[in-house]
């Protein structure tokens, strides 16, 4: 599988996008300041991310989607490996706003607690969000340490 930094036509990767953040609205404001990443298997996409700057030292991790078929095969941990061998050239830190369902999944590549938003997920989004239907309403973001 190969990384791939897309700088045009970002939105033709939005069908992945929208997995992991289900507002475009909330997509766009990310998507052009942000660096989208793609995972490419032979000509098939499979996965997409941002890194999103936040200062000097640290990004945020702002989406990050496995095509629905593929998921839970290992697609999802070794894009993100790559992703924070990449982001470790440039930052020192990077932040990933969970919902209680990917906690685990990033836990398990070494992120590490910080803070919670709370109200993230109402005060954001026009419509209630939910997953496995709990609403999604403060948001716990992780860390970790490139
Ligand atoms: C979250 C996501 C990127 C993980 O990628 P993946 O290829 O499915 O994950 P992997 O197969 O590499 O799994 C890695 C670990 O995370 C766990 N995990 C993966 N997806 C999970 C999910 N949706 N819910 C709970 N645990 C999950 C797996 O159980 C695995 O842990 P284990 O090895 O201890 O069992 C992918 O499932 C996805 O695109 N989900 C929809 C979009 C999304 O929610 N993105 C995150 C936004 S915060």
């Amino acid at each position: 599988m190969e990384l791939q930094k897309i700088d045009n036509n970002k939105k033709d990767y939005l069908h992945l996008l929208l997995l992991a953040d289900p507002s475009e609205e909330a997509i766009n404001r990310y998507l052009y300041d942000g660096e989208l990443y793609i995972l490419k298997d032979g000509p098939l996409t499979a996965a997409a991310a941002v890194l999103y700057p936040l200062s000097d030292e640290e990004c945020e991790l702002k989406n990050i989607a496995v095509l629905e078929r593929l998921q839970g095969k290992g697609i999802g941990s070794e894009f993100l490996k790559q992703l924070i061998k990449l982001a470790s050239e440039k930052y020192s830190y990077m932040l990933v706003g969970t919902t209680s369902q990917t906690e685990r999944f990033y836990k398990s590549l070494g992120f590490e607690y910080s803070h919670t938003i709370p109200n993230f997920f109402v005060d954001n989004y026009p419509e209630p969000i939910f997953e496995n239907g709990i609403q999604c309403i403060d948001m716990r973001c992780f860390r970790k340490k490139l």
